[in-house]
């Protein structure tokens, strides 16, 4: 069975290229999936790259995740800040998930200081913009091969 990669992203994402680009840069989501998608197979992985702004969908897809991926690199927005649902969702699956931003969160508003999810995440990467997932491949990869 290949090694699969759940990439999650939260609200809002899905405007990347237009949305706030002097904070999330102009690469949009889609183009961020290749991204994944080429480096992953570099290594062997297959990802499965999702959008969603609704809390219960991410819920949802965390759970399949628990069942189906190897790893979950989760960038959920907004919802970092407020979920205790996505929280609760990683906390009750065994598959490692890392947390990704791509702006530099403590370098920002005080609100967007505290997450609800790195607690019960792997690892966290923020600050390095559309890297941030690659780096968080190379994470997931390491972590497997140890
Ligand atoms: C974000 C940071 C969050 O604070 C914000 O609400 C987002 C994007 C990031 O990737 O930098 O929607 O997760």
């Amino acid at each position: 069975m290949p090694t699969m990669i759940m990439v999650l992203n939260g609200p809002n994402l899905n405007l990347l290229g237009s949305r706030e680009p002097e904070t999330y840069g102009t690469l949009t989501l889609p183009e961020i999936g290749s991204m994944s998608k080429d480096h992953a197979a570099k290594l062997g992985f297959d990802i499965d790259f999702r959008q969603s702004n609704h809390e219960g969908t991410l819920v949802d897809w965390i759970q399949e995740g628990g069942d189906s991926a190897h790893g979950i690199i989760l960038n959920a927005g907004a919802y970092t800040h407020t979920s205790i649902a996505i929280r609760d969702a990683i906390a009750a699956i065994k598959t490692p998930v890392i947390e990704v931003h791509l702006s530099n969160v403590f370098a920002r508003e005080a609100f967007r200081h505290h997450s609800c999810i790195s607690e019960v995440s792997e690892g966290v990467i923020c600050g390095f913009g559309a890297t941030g997932y690659v780096l968080a491949i190379d994470a997931i990869a390491s972590m497997l091969r140890a």
